[in-house]
């Protein structure tokens, strides 16, 4: 079923909560299983100064948000733009099929924290293009 990295990540999940006068914010939801994942990020520099997230979801989507979390701080915004839901899915040592879509939510979370941030400062960011809106909350 689950690989040990994401019980791992679902029973001490890294860097939950909410930012204090975040820099950037993104929420994304799935109609389907109703799970909601917001993530919050502070930028210093161009990088990713800090993350965090709250999830109310299923024990993947908290494992991915933890994951996603990790993934980036520390990055630029645009290295942080290349992580994939394949690339989260593969550092969890794999996801149920039925729960790839949880590795989306978490991607597309981040990326739209980072459109809001670059929204806020009127500024683009290589890689932004590519997380469009529309494909929040797919399959
Ligand atoms: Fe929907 Fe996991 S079941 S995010």
């Amino acid at each position: 079923m689950y690989s040990q990295t994401v019980m791992e990540h679902f029973m001490n999940p890294r860097n939950v909560g909410q930012i204090e006068d975040p820099d950037g914010v993104g929420e994304v939801g799935n109609s389907v299983c109703g799970d909601v994942m917001t993530f919050y990020i502070k930028v210093k520099d161009d990088h990713l100064e800090d993350v965090k997230f709250q999830t109310f979801g299923c024990g993947a989507a908290i494992a991915v948000s933890s994951m996603v979390s990790e993934m980036a701080k520390g990055k630029t915004l645009e290295e942080a733009l290349t992580i994939t839901p394949t690339l989260v899915a593969q550092e969890l040592g794999g996801l149920p099929k039925n729960k790839y879509h949880c590795s989306n939510l978490g991607a597309q979370a981040l990326g739209k924290a980072i459109r809001d941030y670059a929204q806020k400062k009127g500024i683009t960011i290589k890689g932004l293009e590519l997380k469009g809106e529309e494909d929040e909350g797919e399959e």
